[in-house]
């Protein structure tokens, strides 16, 4: 019989891809997914490209009754991806005690549950909001976290620190932490993709939207950053090579592969692109004039995590010395 794996946050971005990979490697998935930023038709299209769909149930996993209710339903879990939280780094500014309250108790029910019911493994979703602005570019695991800038990163971090701390004093109890930069993209099939509920807070669904004519304009948040064309650089990752990244996470635990109770990886490409970069890239391949303008920096961002490879940047700088000779 496959093996049973819980993707909480299995309706969202990052989840639903996560659980098309799990189930193409042929393991049992059940979703849990209170459909606060998601909805239930990425069901459909989950069995659409797998030809299976997932067992759901639909609650908040901060209600500690029903998550109790969950485990004693389905008792042949054997580890679990959890991805459900809240995201908007600007809401959690305006909101701490919500999110703290959602992603933390979350988290620490499900920790309590693995316990009571001896489940031994965790794939947690974090971040590299958790490396503030590092000193030193490409970020790796041996770069010092730094204090967030935000709740929600901060979430991310204490998550990090609970689980370690719990893996450490439980006796069979594994976890992986997997910090992701910047995950964009969508399923090739384009049956499920980015699609949160009201106006997107991240730069590709606003671009995506912006296109399809359901936003006026993209308004790109700063072009007075330390960078080659002042707009900040991300490392984008595409969102399917980061669900399967989850899958070899889960294989690492199944197989006892992993060194200590405890581990945490990076999930990117190494490489960064800037914000206009990827604006240009967009209206390249899709031959869509995308309205734009450039306002103020938002509060908390980041001015770079990639790198940008030596020989691009020459070739980058070549091209905007050129374009300013021309105004
Ligand atoms: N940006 C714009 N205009 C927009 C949206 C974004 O210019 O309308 C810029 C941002 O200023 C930033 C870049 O595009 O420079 C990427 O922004 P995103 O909001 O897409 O993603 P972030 O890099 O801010 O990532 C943050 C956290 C992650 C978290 C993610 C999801 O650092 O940990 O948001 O909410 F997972």
């Amino acid at each position: 019989m496959s093996k049973q794996i819980l993707v909480t946050g299995g309706t969202g971005y990052i989840g639903s891809h996560t659980v098309v990979e799990l189930q193409n490697e042929g393991f049992d998935v059940v979703v849990v997914d209170d459909l606060s930023n998601s909805s239930i038709e990425v069901l459909d299209a989950i069995e659409k490209i797998t030809g299976k769909r997932p067992a759901f149930e639909k609650f908040n996993l901060t209600d500690q009754e029903k998550t109790n209710a969950f485990f004693e339903k389905y008792r042949r879990i054997e580890a679990i991806v959890h991805f459900a939280a809240y995201k908007a780094v600007g809401e959690s500014v305006e909101k701490p005690l919500e999110y703290y309250h959602n992603n933390l108790v979350s988290l620490m029910n499900l920790l309590g549950s693995m316990r009571k019911h001896k489940i031994p493994y965790m794939v947690f979703s974090s971040s590299c909001t958790v490396y503030g602005q590092p000193e030193k570019l490409p970020v790796t695991e041996d770069t010092p976290r730094k204090p967030a800038e935000s709740p929600y990163g901060n979430t991310k971090a204490v998550s990090e620190d609970i689980m370690r701390d719990f893996a450490r004093a439980t006796e069979g109890i594994n976890c992986i932490a997997l910090r992701y930069f910047n995950p964009i993209g969508a399923h090739p099939s384009a049956l499920i993709g980015e699609l949160p509920v009201g106006v997107p807070n991240n730069l590709v669904p606003f671009i995506t939207q912006t296109a399809a004519g359901l936003r006026d304009e993209l308004k790109i948040f700063g072009d007075d950053y330390n960078t080659p064309d002042g707009t900040a650089i991300r490392d984008y990752i595409n969102v399917v090579d980061l669900a399967k990244a989850h899958v070899v996470a889960i294989n690492r635990l199944l197989n006892n592969k992993q060194k200590a109770s405890y581990e945490f990886f990076n999930v990117g490409t190494g490489e960064g692109y800037s914000v206009m970069q990827l604006v240009k890239a967009f209206i390249k391949a899709t031959g869509v004039e995308l309205k734009y303008s450039v306002v103020g920096r938002r509060a908390g961002d980041i001015e770079k995590y990639g790198p940008i490879p030596r020989m691009r940047i020459m070739n980058w700088a070549g091209r905007l010395r050129k374009h300013s000779k021309k105004h």
